[in-house]
């Protein structure tokens, strides 16, 4: 169920497109369903539908989630009557699970416990309970003699009712023949004027009674605004960061590591600083160390990796034993092979070094091929752009390119060459040539002597 307007978050966002660690929290609810072993996923949209169908197809591959349209909010009993053409080729005993969309703690061997619960309930129905550590506005679980009998709203509970700890946490699973039948008798004679899923339970309570299974609170809670996102988003970093430890993951710091949960896999040994964040489809081989406030989002990095503070790294490809930081900036499409240094305030973008090439201060490699074991002095500006094209630079292996060198490109520094310190290069170096342009140096001999002693003699007496 994901079709209602979440009001409270104050967003021009869908709710349930809100993402917790790097995933929206519709995705967190069909990722689950699917690790418990879904035959069929349907989702329940209404409010801007559309943008949540793409954001679906994008993940999830076209169409392969079905989706079902409610049209206008007239409660949960109405969103799931408005699913129901979806699976009507199904047979009445298949099991339905039916799960809040806005909901992302919940875990997959909860949805298989009570699918499992609703195949032994001799009423054909199951539901999870909760008992908050706060007073919430949640639907109370009446019994009577021990028998669940039904729910009644928090809108519509008796001051008696509301004392009833047991809650209704929203989500259930009900043979499909019984939610067919029962979703019929549905009325709107509440205090929401709304049609309640929850009047189902008073079914399955003259059947026998739904059987409820009590979930811990973090793993239910919902969320409503941005103070619950934040609350479920910290809950959401200690599940993923507690999981990579017992993986063999070190976290100087878990409270400020934060890991978005499509990345993986993150290797044994692996080291992280405090205030480190790997973001978005990242992957991290054994023993990379990655220190105090690196960014890294969608990058590979091979193993043994050692990438120092404040390293910020975008759709990259980093060998093994690459040396990296402090203070580098790889945008996109940088590609590092094995053995690479890359020092302070060096930026790349859409470029290759390969095995043992270093650039290891103040550099831009932007459009550019840089061959292995070459050595990039410091403050070395590739000009890859004229206001117009970028144009590709290519620097052969073993070529020394001399401190605070403009390689204006396109232009190709051939195998073992060398280009003298401060030039601007802007023709193709032959291989094993040197390439210097810059005004040859002139030493006048005596002269800063003489000059001295001109400025002396225009002095005054009090030295000024
Ligand atoms: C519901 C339950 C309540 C339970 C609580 C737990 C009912 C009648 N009540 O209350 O017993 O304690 O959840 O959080 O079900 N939705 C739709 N279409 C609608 C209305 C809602 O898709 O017309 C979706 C919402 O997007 C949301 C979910 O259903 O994902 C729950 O809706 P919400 O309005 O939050 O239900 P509550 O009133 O909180
Ligand atoms: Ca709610």
């Amino acid at each position: 169920m994901a079709a209602g307007l979440g009001t409270r978050m104050k967003s021009d966002t869908p709710k349930v497109l809100h993402k917790v660690a790097g995933r929206p929290l519709l995705h967190w609810v069909v990722t689950a369903a699917r690790a418990a072993g879904a035959g069929k996923i349907v989702a329940i949209l209404g409010h801007k539908s559309e943008l949540v169908k793409v954001a679906l197809d994008a993940s999830f591959g076209v169409d392969a989630i079905g989706i079902a349209i409610q049209a206008e909010q007239r409660g949960t009993g109405h969103a799931v009557q408005c699913a129901l053409p979806a699976v009507a080729n199904e047979p009445d005993d298949r099991i339905v699970v039916i799960l809040t969309g806005d909901a992302p703690l919940l875990r997959s061997e909860r949805i298989a416990e009570l699918a499992r619960a609703c195949q032994e309930s001799p009423a054909g129905m199951a539901l999870l309970s909760t008992v908050p550590p706060r007073p919430m506005p949640y639907g109370r679980l009446v019994r009577e003699d021990g028998k669940l009998t039904r729910i009644v709203e928090h809108s519509d509970a008796t001051p008696e009712q509301k004392l009833i700890a047991d809650t209704n946490a929203g989500f259930y699973a009900i043979r499909l023949g019984h939610l067919r039948k029962d979703l019929d008798t549905l009325r709107a004679d509440n205090a929401k004027g709304e049609l309640y899923l929850t009047d189902l339970v008073s079914h399955a309570g003259a059947r026998g009674g739904a059987t409820a299974i009590d979930a811990p609170f973090t793993e239910v809670s919902g969320i409503n605004d941005r103070v619950d996102l934040a609350w479920v988003e910290t809950e959401a970093r200690k599940r993923i960061n507690d999981a990579w430890m017992r993986e063999g993951v070190t976290m100087v710091d878990p409270a400020t590591t934060y890991i978005d949960a499509e990345v993986g896999p993150i290797g044994k040994d692996v080291w992280i600083g405090p205030n480190v964040a790997l973001r978005g489809k990242t992957s991290i081989a054994d023993g990379v160390r990655i220190d105090l406030g690196s960014v890294i989002t969608d990058v590979t990095v091979a193993e043994h990796t050692n990438i120092k503070p404040h390293t910020i790294m975008t759709e990259s490809t980093i060998g093994a034993r690459v040396q990296l930081g402090p203070f580098s900036h790889c945008r996109p499409g940088t590609r590092l092979d094995e053995d690479v240094h890359l020092g302070n305030f060096v930026e790349t973008k859409k470029a290759h070094l390969m095995a043992g090439a270093k650039a290891n201060h103040l550099s831009y490699l932007g459009d550019a091929s840089v061959g292995a074991k070459s050595n990039i002095g410091a403050g070395t500006i590739t000009c890859n752009y004229d206001g117009v094209g970028k144009y590709k630079t290519t620097i052969e292996a073993g070529a020394f390119i001399g401190s605070n060198a403009t390689l204006v490109a396109p232009v190709t520094i051939g195998r073992d060459a060398y280009t003298a310190a401060g030039s601007t290069v802007t023709k193709d170096v032959p291989r094993g040539a040197l390439a210097i342009s810059r005004p040859m140096q002139v030493n006048r001999e005596g002269w800063a002597d003489r000059f001295r002693e001109v400025q002396d003699k225009r002095k005054k007496p009090d030295g000024t």
